[in-house]
Protein backbone atom coordinates (compact mmCIF):
# COMPACT_ATOMS: atom_id res chain seq x y z
CA UNK A 1 0.00 0.00 0.00
CA UNK A 2 1.46 3.03 -1.13
CA UNK A 3 0.40 5.33 1.69
CA UNK A 4 2.84 3.45 4.42
CA UNK A 5 5.53 2.99 1.87
CA UNK A 6 8.62 2.75 3.99
CA UNK A 7 12.61 2.15 2.80
CA UNK A 8 15.50 2.97 4.64
CA UNK A 9 19.03 4.20 3.32
CA UNK A 10 22.29 4.98 4.41
CA UNK A 11 24.03 8.52 4.54
CA UNK A 12 27.76 9.46 5.96
CA UNK A 13 26.99 12.81 7.91
CA UNK A 14 30.43 14.20 9.85
CA UNK A 15 31.98 10.73 8.76
CA UNK A 16 29.77 8.62 10.52
CA UNK A 17 26.65 6.60 8.79
CA UNK A 18 23.65 6.78 9.87
CA UNK A 19 20.72 4.70 8.94
CA UNK A 20 17.81 7.43 7.11
CA UNK A 21 14.10 6.51 7.37
CA UNK A 22 11.95 7.48 4.09
CA UNK A 23 8.47 6.96 4.10
CA UNK A 24 4.86 8.92 3.41
CA UNK A 25 3.68 11.16 5.68
CA UNK A 26 1.50 11.38 8.78
CA UNK A 27 0.04 13.82 11.06
CA UNK A 28 2.42 13.60 13.83
CA UNK A 29 4.80 14.76 11.49
CA UNK A 30 3.00 18.21 10.66
CA UNK A 31 4.74 20.02 13.58
CA UNK A 32 8.26 19.51 11.86
CA UNK A 33 7.09 19.68 8.16
CA UNK A 34 5.90 22.90 9.21
CA UNK A 35 8.95 24.28 10.60
CA UNK A 36 11.34 23.24 8.16
CA UNK A 37 9.11 24.33 4.84
CA UNK A 38 7.86 27.99 6.61
CA UNK A 39 12.16 28.48 7.90
CA UNK A 40 12.30 28.36 3.79
CA UNK A 41 8.91 30.76 3.01
CA UNK A 42 10.57 33.47 5.39
CA UNK A 43 13.36 33.66 3.14
CA UNK A 44 11.14 33.65 -0.07
CA UNK A 45 12.59 30.43 -1.01
CA UNK A 46 9.36 28.65 -0.52
CA UNK A 47 5.36 28.55 -0.36
CA UNK A 48 4.71 29.10 2.88
CA UNK A 49 1.71 26.24 4.52
CA UNK A 50 -0.65 26.52 7.41
CA UNK A 51 -1.58 23.87 9.57
CA UNK A 52 -4.64 23.00 7.57
CA UNK A 53 -3.11 23.15 4.30
CA UNK A 54 -0.55 20.16 5.77
CA UNK A 55 -3.82 18.54 7.13
CA UNK A 56 -5.26 18.81 4.19
CA UNK A 57 -2.43 17.42 2.09
CA UNK A 58 -0.89 15.63 4.51
CA UNK A 59 -0.84 12.71 1.56
CA UNK A 60 0.87 14.10 -0.39
CA UNK A 61 3.99 14.51 1.55
CA UNK A 62 6.94 12.11 2.07
CA UNK A 63 9.65 12.62 4.76
CA UNK A 64 13.51 11.21 5.42
CA UNK A 65 14.34 11.26 9.23
CA UNK A 66 17.38 10.48 10.52
CA UNK A 67 16.22 9.02 14.00
CA UNK A 68 14.02 11.89 15.34
CA UNK A 69 15.09 14.48 12.85
CA UNK A 70 13.27 15.35 10.20
CA UNK A 71 16.30 15.86 7.44
CA UNK A 72 13.73 16.69 4.27
CA UNK A 73 10.19 16.52 2.69
CA UNK A 74 8.97 16.70 -0.35
CA UNK A 75 5.17 16.27 -1.88
CA UNK A 76 3.57 14.86 -5.04
CA UNK A 77 0.24 16.69 -5.98
CA UNK A 78 -2.18 14.84 -8.83
CA UNK A 79 -3.66 17.49 -11.20
CA UNK A 80 -4.83 15.41 -13.57
CA UNK A 81 -5.21 11.36 -14.24
CA UNK A 82 -1.53 11.78 -16.32
CA UNK A 83 0.49 14.39 -14.56
CA UNK A 84 1.29 15.29 -11.04
CA UNK A 85 3.62 18.42 -9.43
CA UNK A 86 6.69 17.32 -7.18
CA UNK A 87 6.98 20.27 -4.78
CA UNK A 88 7.21 21.77 -1.14
CA UNK A 89 11.05 19.99 -1.51
CA UNK A 90 13.07 20.62 1.34
CA UNK A 91 16.15 19.57 2.60
CA UNK A 92 17.27 20.51 6.35
CA UNK A 93 20.24 23.29 5.71
CA UNK A 94 22.62 20.67 7.88
CA UNK A 95 21.77 18.59 5.69
CA UNK A 96 21.89 19.51 2.57
CA UNK A 97 24.35 18.30 -0.10
CA UNK A 98 24.01 13.98 1.27
CA UNK A 99 21.74 13.63 -1.47
CA UNK A 100 18.91 13.65 0.86
CA UNK A 101 17.11 16.25 -2.11
CA UNK A 102 18.07 12.99 -4.90
CA UNK A 103 16.58 10.51 -2.78
CA UNK A 104 13.40 12.58 -1.86
CA UNK A 105 12.55 13.09 -5.43
CA UNK A 106 13.45 9.59 -6.65
CA UNK A 107 10.68 8.37 -3.93
CA UNK A 108 8.55 10.80 -5.67
CA UNK A 109 9.11 9.88 -9.23
CA UNK A 110 9.07 6.37 -7.61
CA UNK A 111 5.73 7.21 -6.45
CA UNK A 112 4.28 8.85 -9.20
CA UNK A 113 5.47 5.34 -11.47
CA UNK A 114 3.27 3.81 -9.09
CA UNK A 115 0.36 5.89 -10.17
CA UNK A 116 0.69 5.11 -13.47
CA UNK A 117 1.49 9.34 -14.43
CA UNK A 118 2.74 10.27 -17.52
CA UNK A 119 4.54 12.97 -16.64
CA UNK A 120 5.82 15.01 -13.69
CA UNK A 121 6.76 18.86 -13.02
CA UNK A 122 7.88 21.27 -10.83
CA UNK A 123 8.56 25.07 -10.31
CA UNK A 124 11.83 25.64 -9.01
CA UNK A 125 14.36 28.57 -8.62
CA UNK A 126 16.80 25.17 -8.29
CA UNK A 127 17.24 24.19 -11.99
CA UNK A 128 20.05 22.75 -12.17
CA UNK A 129 19.31 20.31 -9.42
CA UNK A 130 15.76 19.08 -11.41
CA UNK A 131 18.25 18.98 -14.27
CA UNK A 132 20.53 16.46 -12.43
CA UNK A 133 17.39 14.44 -11.63
CA UNK A 134 15.81 14.46 -14.51
CA UNK A 135 13.41 17.01 -15.63
CA UNK A 136 13.98 19.80 -18.20
CA UNK A 137 12.97 23.16 -18.28
CA UNK A 138 9.64 24.22 -20.40
CA UNK A 139 7.52 27.09 -21.30
CA UNK A 140 5.78 27.63 -17.60
CA UNK A 141 2.64 28.82 -20.46
CA UNK A 142 2.88 25.40 -21.11
CA UNK A 143 1.82 24.02 -17.88
CA UNK A 144 -1.73 23.01 -17.27
CA UNK A 145 -3.78 26.14 -15.96
CA UNK A 146 -5.03 24.40 -12.84
CA UNK A 147 -1.48 24.52 -11.49
CA UNK A 148 -1.56 28.19 -11.44
CA UNK A 149 -4.41 28.22 -8.63
CA UNK A 150 -1.24 28.24 -6.07
CA UNK A 151 0.24 31.07 -7.48
CA UNK A 152 -2.75 33.36 -6.52
CA UNK A 153 -1.54 33.73 -3.28
CA UNK A 154 2.38 33.60 -4.24
CA UNK A 155 3.91 36.88 -2.67
CA UNK A 156 5.77 36.30 -6.33
CA UNK A 157 2.65 36.45 -8.40
CA UNK A 158 3.36 39.47 -10.48
CA UNK A 159 6.93 38.60 -10.83
CA UNK A 160 7.27 34.83 -11.04
CA UNK A 161 10.91 33.65 -11.72
CA UNK A 162 10.54 30.37 -11.06
CA UNK A 163 11.32 27.63 -14.08
CA UNK A 164 8.84 25.15 -15.14
CA UNK A 165 10.30 21.81 -15.17
CA UNK A 166 9.14 18.25 -16.18
CA UNK A 167 10.30 14.92 -16.29
CA UNK A 168 8.39 12.48 -19.09
CA UNK A 169 7.58 9.65 -17.53
CA UNK A 170 5.90 7.68 -20.17
CA UNK A 171 7.32 8.75 -23.34
CA UNK A 172 5.90 6.15 -25.52
CA UNK A 173 2.32 5.64 -23.64
CA UNK A 174 1.93 9.26 -25.19
CA UNK A 175 2.96 9.84 -28.37
CA UNK A 176 0.90 7.65 -30.26
CA UNK A 177 -2.06 9.07 -28.35
CA UNK A 178 -1.36 12.64 -28.05
CA UNK A 179 -3.91 13.72 -30.75
CA UNK A 180 -6.65 11.84 -29.20
CA UNK A 181 -6.63 13.36 -25.85
CA UNK A 182 -6.66 16.99 -25.94
CA UNK A 183 -8.52 17.67 -22.74
CA UNK A 184 -5.73 16.03 -20.71
CA UNK A 185 -3.44 18.61 -20.20
CA UNK A 186 -5.84 21.57 -20.51
CA UNK A 187 -3.10 23.51 -22.22
CA UNK A 188 -0.96 20.34 -22.83
CA UNK A 189 2.72 20.28 -21.13
CA UNK A 190 3.92 17.30 -23.48
CA UNK A 191 3.30 18.42 -26.62
CA UNK A 192 6.38 20.57 -27.25
CA UNK A 193 8.16 18.03 -25.71
CA UNK A 194 7.44 15.06 -27.27
CA UNK A 195 7.74 16.79 -30.86
CA UNK A 196 11.25 17.72 -30.65
C1 LIG B 1 17.48 22.05 -3.54
C2 LIG B 1 17.61 21.05 -2.41
C3 LIG B 1 16.31 20.29 -2.25
C4 LIG B 1 18.74 20.07 -2.77
O1 LIG B 1 18.83 19.09 -1.77
P1 LIG B 1 20.24 18.42 -1.37
O2 LIG B 1 19.95 17.32 -0.44
O3 LIG B 1 21.18 19.46 -0.90
O4 LIG B 1 20.73 17.87 -2.78
P2 LIG B 1 21.55 16.52 -3.04
O5 LIG B 1 22.66 16.43 -2.06
O6 LIG B 1 20.61 15.36 -3.11
O7 LIG B 1 22.14 16.81 -4.49
C5 LIG B 1 21.94 15.99 -5.62
C6 LIG B 1 22.71 16.59 -6.77
O8 LIG B 1 22.20 17.90 -7.07
C7 LIG B 1 23.24 18.88 -6.93
N1 LIG B 1 22.64 20.08 -6.31
C8 LIG B 1 22.15 20.21 -5.08
N2 LIG B 1 21.67 21.45 -4.88
C9 LIG B 1 21.90 22.11 -6.03
C10 LIG B 1 21.64 23.44 -6.45
N3 LIG B 1 21.06 24.35 -5.62
N4 LIG B 1 21.99 23.79 -7.71
C11 LIG B 1 22.57 22.89 -8.54
N5 LIG B 1 22.84 21.61 -8.20
C12 LIG B 1 22.50 21.23 -6.94
C13 LIG B 1 24.28 18.24 -6.03
O9 LIG B 1 25.55 18.79 -6.27
C14 LIG B 1 24.19 16.79 -6.46
O10 LIG B 1 24.88 16.62 -7.67
P3 LIG B 1 25.71 15.27 -7.99
O11 LIG B 1 24.72 14.15 -7.95
O12 LIG B 1 26.27 15.51 -9.34
O13 LIG B 1 26.73 15.14 -6.90
C15 LIG B 1 18.00 21.74 -1.08
O14 LIG B 1 19.15 22.52 -1.29
C16 LIG B 1 16.91 22.64 -0.50
O15 LIG B 1 16.14 22.20 0.34
N6 LIG B 1 16.86 23.92 -0.91
C17 LIG B 1 15.94 24.89 -0.36
C18 LIG B 1 14.51 24.63 -0.72
C19 LIG B 1 14.32 24.57 -2.24
O16 LIG B 1 14.86 25.34 -3.00
N7 LIG B 1 13.48 23.61 -2.64
C20 LIG B 1 13.13 23.40 -4.02
C21 LIG B 1 11.75 23.91 -4.22
S1 LIG B 1 11.16 23.42 -5.82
Amino acid sequence: MISSLTSDSIAEYDGAELTLEIRKARMDDIAPLLRLINDYAAKGIMLPRTEFEMSENIRDFSVIYSGTDLVGCGALHFYSPVIGEVRSLAVDPKWKSHGIGRRMVEALVDEARLFSLDAVFAFTYVADFFSKMGFQEVERGELPLKVWKDCLRCPKFQCCDEIAMVQILRPDHWQPGMGQQPDAFEGSILLPILRS
